[in-house]
């Protein structure tokens, strides 16, 4: 399970390398699709109603518990659409992103993972009034005992634009100030109750002395009034970080380590009611954010009527769903039904479907792919890519661009040409292509026990709802 925070590295890298091109859902004002925007392309149907839920939920989102299905053929953008408004989300709403299976892998119930995924998904925005010192320091001066041992102190002057005091330091402060390197002339803010020291920029009155200092450096006034104060600060947590905070067996440990085991129910109780009595005094407010289940047909029947539950709490967040399935079996059953979900599931979703793409649409796609992995292709080898993209997948054309590439700078190319493209296409087979040659070869197989009724059709497949 990973939970983004939109500036996170990773959601631009390693763990989604396969839609690192894609920065938001491509959207104007008024919620309409771009046909290229934010690295996405075409889809406009899905990504506009990807675009109203964004707005709802961005909008006081009263509307928590509300549940989407993206139903579509491999390929069509699902798990792409999903990221895009993960990018367009604010700051402090949570987005969690589960792929289904991972519920069978994590040491602990499936309905717990699915607990912690939904509450991990739901945000608290606690505003909490904090004393501050905030002001210019004028000067820092530290004793140090003569034989360097012992305990260094020391005394920090600070002003505002009115007045100005002097303060002993401690061990702890001077630390925090070396670390900082707070030097005169910075405007630093502390924190009574913590003793964090933050730099807040330099102050202008010194930006002539300073020319030397880097172009990056941030100026700013110097403080008014009271050097003391008391600023509102509001921060966001999980319900989740706030379970295992309180969870006297785990302890705040473990939210680094990720290993966070079984809550207990108790606990989960007294956060609720707690969270609730903020919320009545205004000490916090509830910003239902967005679980996303991807390939949601690999999850069971037990998981599919926990969500049915789920779904009704209160405190839900908004869950997305993907399912690349058509008509085929739950889980868990003998009964097959659309998407591989239960009807009674279904009956509470909105369903986003995504259809396949135009030649043009495939181009454009390739075309941002190879910027995104900075390979440069000629437009005859690009137009042979969009081919092989629209007779077998997008996904087959996408993974060529880097091995084509590869190839290309083997033979010391700067561009790849149709003879890479062609050389890799027949190096590294599709699926309709390794199917064939199983058919052909099935005999020197090992385990070839084909049954082909017993295979789960995907939508577009042929066998699927179209
Ligand atoms: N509209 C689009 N614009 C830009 N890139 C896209 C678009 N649709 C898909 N892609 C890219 O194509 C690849 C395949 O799409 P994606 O993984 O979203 O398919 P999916 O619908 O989730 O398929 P599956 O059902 O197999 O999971 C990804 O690299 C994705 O970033
Ligand atoms: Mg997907």
């Amino acid at each position: 399970m990973y939970v983004f925070t939109p500036k996170d590295p990773l959601l631009l890298s390693k763990t989604l390398r396969a839609h690192s091109h894609i920065h938001g859902l491509g959207l104007d004002d008024n919620l309409e699709a771009r046909q290229s925007g934010q690295g996405m392309v075409g889809q406009i149907k899905a990504r506009r109603a990807a675009g109203v839920m964004l707005k709802m939920i961005q909008d006081g989102n009263k509307n928590a518990g509300r549940a989407i299905l993206m139903a579509g053929a491999p390929g069509t953008g699902k798990t792409a659409i999903a990221m895009g408004m993960a990018q367009s989300l604010g700051a402090d709403v949570p987005f969690t992103m589960l792929a289904a299976s991972e519920i069978f892998s994590l040491e602990m119930g499936k309905t717990e993972a699915l607990t912690q995924a939904f509450r991990r998904s739901i945000g608290v925005r606690i505003k909490e009034e904090s004393e501050i010192i905030e002001g210019e320091v004028v000067e820092i001066q530290i004793d140090r005992s003569t034989t360097g041992l012992g305990q260094k102190s020391g005394k920090l002057t600070l002003k505002t634009t009115e007045m100005e005091t002097i303060y002993d330091l401690g061990v702890k402060m001077i630390e925090a100030l070396n670390k900082e390197k707070v030097m005169a002339g910075d405007v630093i803010m502390i924190d009574k109750a913590s003793g964090r020291i933050s730099k807040l920029g330099r102050s202008f009155t010194r930006a002539r002395d300073y020319d030397a200092m880097g172009s990056d450096t941030k100026f700013v006034q110097c403080p008014d009034g009271e050097l003391q104060k008391r600023k509102e600060v509001v921060h966001t947590v999980s319900l989740h970080e706030m379970d295992v905070i309180n969870s006297r067996s785990q302890g705040f440990l473990a939210l680094f380590s990720g290993d966070t085991g079984e809550i207990k129910s108790e606990v989960r109780e007294q956060i609720n009611q707690k969270v609730g009595e903020w919320r009545e005094e205004g000490k916090a407010e509830i910003v239902p954010g967005v679980l996303f289940i991807d390939e949601v047909h690999v999850l069971d029947i037990e998981c599919f009527s926990f969500l049915n539950r789920a779904l009704e709490d209160p405190l839900a967040p908004v869950v997305i769903m993907a399912s690349n399935r058509g008509i085929s079996k739950i889980r868990g059953t003998n009964y097959k039904s659309p998407h591989g979900l239960p009807v009674d599931l279904l009956d509470r979703l909105l369903i986003i479907s995504t259809t396949a793409y135009s030649e043009q649409e495939i181009k454009q796609i390739l075309t941002i792919r190879c910027e995104e992995e900075d390979v440069q292709m000629t437009e005859d080898a690009k137009d042979i890519l969009t081919r092989i993209g629209m007779e077998t997948s997008l996904r087959y054309a996408i993974h060529l661009i880097t091995v084509s590439s590869f190839v290309a700078k083997k033979r010391k190319a700067i561009m790849v040409d149709v003879p890479d493209i062609k050389r890799v296409y027949s190096l590294f087979l599709d699926e309709k292509r390794s199917v064939q040659m199983l058919k052909e070869y099935q005999g020197q197989y090992m385990y070839n026990e084909v049954d082909t009724a017993d295979r789960e059709p995907a939508i577009g497949n042929g066998h699927g709802m179209q």
